[in-house]
């Protein structure tokens, strides 16, 4: 079971972890904290379960949240930028938990656009953020953060494409869960200061050392179709920039990216 108390102990920060909030059991740990975000809380407020009954993905997808197999945490942030900056603000914190992620556990883990966690091109963990906003202003922003970290089964439909930091290891190794989220929190903790002193550029370009996708062909199922390139960059709004065949250029800004085998 995670602990509050340890998390607090370990933690090296002064606006995340304002308050943390620890459930047994929760349907999704966003959705509590977008109710807790509502109803006013302060910025920085952690909450973390060790079970979901709804956890969620991206595109309306599920999330799979076995009971203490993995980190299912959510932050509360409510950064002065306006909603167009969001989408590279979220691949700020694919940053810190990539680079956490590394740290604390010695493998190679990339990131696939925008913020999916990968080993050897399998999901150990993706960032699921909700914002809410008018057209020129964040109220707040919720940073879902899921890691599959012990599981050693999955759904039949993730079977191929999910992994866990426990399979990608050498299956004895138990992981500290409390230290890997404590270290992606002070991690994520001083990337928010840069992003919001203005240091995107480097954070983006880190997000480029870590990417397995950029320079590959890929195939990209958007609003404008399913269709086929090479992945060239990511810009400062966080898009990403694909040359198609015939040598034009489109910018992804939402949308479901794989590589094409
Ligand atoms: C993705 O589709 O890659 C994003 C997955 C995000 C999962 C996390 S687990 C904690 C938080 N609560 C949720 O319901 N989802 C996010």
């Amino acid at each position: 079971m995670i602990s509050s108390e340890e998390i607090k102990k370990n933690l090296n920060t002064n606006i995340i972890g304002s308050e943390i909030v620890y459930y047994p059991s929760v349907d999704s740990t966003n959705n509590i904290a977008k109710k807790m975000a509502e109803e006013g809380c302060q910025e920085g407020v952690i909450v973390i379960a060790d079970h979901q009954t709804k956890g969620r993905g991206r595109r309306g997808k599920s999330w799979n949240s076995p009971y203490g197999k993995g980190i299912w945490a959510s932050i509360v942030l409510r950064p002065l930028i306006p909603p167009v900056r969001s989408a590279a603000f979220t691949l700020t914190a694919a940053v810190s938990v990539c680079r956490a992620l590394r740290q604390s556990t010695g493998l190679k883990i990339n990131i696939k656009w925008p913020n999916d966690l990968r080993i050897n091109y399998k999901k150990i963990g993706g960032i699921l953020t909700e914002l809410n906003a008018e057209t020129y202003r964040l109220n707040h922003v919720v940073i879902g953060i899921g890691i599959n970290i012990e599981n050693e089964i999955f759904p039949d439909e993730l079977g191929n494409i999910a992994t866990s930091l426990r399979l990608e290891s050498d299956g004895e190794s138990r992981f500290n869960k409390v230290g890997i989220l404590t270290s992606i929190l002070n991690e994520f903790e001083n990337d928010y200061k840069r992003f919001l002193a203005g240091g995107l550029e480097d954070i983006l370009e880190e997000w480029r050392r870590y990417s397995d996708t950029l320079g590959e062909q890929v195939q990209v199922i958007d609003y404008k179709g399913s269709y086929t390139g090479k992945a060239l960059d990511i810009d400062s709004d966080g898009a990403l920039l694909i040359e198609k065949k015939d040598g034009t250029l489109t910018k992804v800004t939402s949308g479901e990216v794989s590589l094409r085998v």
